[in-house]
């Protein structure tokens, strides 16, 4: 695939955190043309990245979504590593891994070391603030939110984050990749759950509620939201898919950080989470689902 001008600096990516989101980004990467590192601390966690990105280009191909050569190469494109070092060579390096604030900046602490001068560092951060991942590197004019939506191949938006001290040059070429991904972009300033999160959590935290309450059954708070309000999926479904884990940090971040009760997380949402029913990628959240780690999607039970 040629390179459109402009963008013929970024040659390799490298992606940190192979869980769902990371591997959904390696896998966009690849197949737009580019060389990709995928790392994770975590070694079964990449070898269920392979089988997820080798299962979905299959899938693709057989579609007709994506030409046989294409999906070839894209496999032949991504490599996986253990060794965070080998992102060195990266032009950009987009960060996926578990939404917490101690663990990221200690891990742009480390890329800040490991990756070349001229790299950009990306976070897919659902709420987390850039300014303060920023903070943590030599290189806060190079940092930036690159926010996907789940599941990146086939969500169409990039929600883009400019932490207070991104340079213009970032923020243009970090638009000119997502779109070169395919992508709808949308900018956001750097303040606590950016566009999408701070209005989705809200709901999704009702939806918790409302449950717990007792006002009506998981059922019928999904199908009612389904059908009366037309979402694609109800809010307790939405939210095992994003991840139970996912959704309670990010409403922490929200309440921590505008300082307002109304984001305070519902008890039940804390409990599930404790309970360790993180959702559809454990088997189990506010569903139980039939598979673990199901390469494809399972129905719900
Ligand atoms: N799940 C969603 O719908 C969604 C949507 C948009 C953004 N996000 C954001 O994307 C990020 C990842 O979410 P996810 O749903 O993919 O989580 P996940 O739990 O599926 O994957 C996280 C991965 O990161 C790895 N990891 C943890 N610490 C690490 C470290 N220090 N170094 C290397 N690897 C490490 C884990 O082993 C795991 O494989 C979070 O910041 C989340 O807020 C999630």
């Amino acid at each position: 695939m040629a390179i459109p001008e402009g963008m013929e600096k970024i040659k390799v990516i490298g992606v940190v955190g192979g869980g769902q989101m990371g591997s959904g980004i390696a896998q966009l990467a690849a197949v737009a043309g580019y060389d990709v590192w995928l790392h994770d601390s975590d070694p079964a966690a990449l070898g269920r990245a392979v089988q997820v990105i080798s299962t979905s280009i299959r899938r693709l191909v057989s579609k007709g979504q994506l030409s046989q050569l294409v999906g070839a190469d894209s496999i032949k494109r991504l490599k996986c590593t253990p060794n965070l070092e080998e992102l060195g060579d990266s032009d950009v390096i987009i960060e996926a891994i578990v939404e917490s604030e101690g663990i990221k900046k200690k891990l742009f602490s480390q890329l800040d070391k490991i990756a070349k001068a001229s790299a950009i560092l990306a976070s897919n951060t659902s709420s987390i603030s850039i300014t303060r991942l920023a903070s943590a590197t030599s290189r806060p004019m190079q940092v930036i939110g690159m926010h996907f939506m789940n599941p990146p191949p086939i969500m169409k938006l990039i929600e883009i984050v400019r932490g207070a001290d991104t340079s213009d040059e970032v923020f243009a070429k970090i638009k000119a990749l997502a779109e070169r991904f395919g992508k709808t972009v949308i900018c956001s300033q750097d303040y606590p759950g950016f566009i999408v999160n701070r209005i989705l959590m809200p709901m999704i935290n009702e939806a918790f509620f409302a449950l717990y309450r007792g006002v009506a059954t998981k059922e019928d708070i999904d199908t009612g939201m389904k059908l009366g309000t037309n979402h694609p999926m109800g809010p307790l479904e939405l939210a095992d898919f994003i991840g139970l884990d996912v959704c309670l940090s990010i409403l922490k971040v929200l309440h921590e950080g505008l300082g307002d009760s109304k984001y305070s997380p519902c008890p039940l949402l804390v409990q599930y989470v404790d309970a360790g029913r993180s959702g559809k990628k454990r088997g189990i959240g506010v569903y139980t689902y039939q598979k673990k780690f199901a390469a494809k999607p399972s129905s719900l039970l």
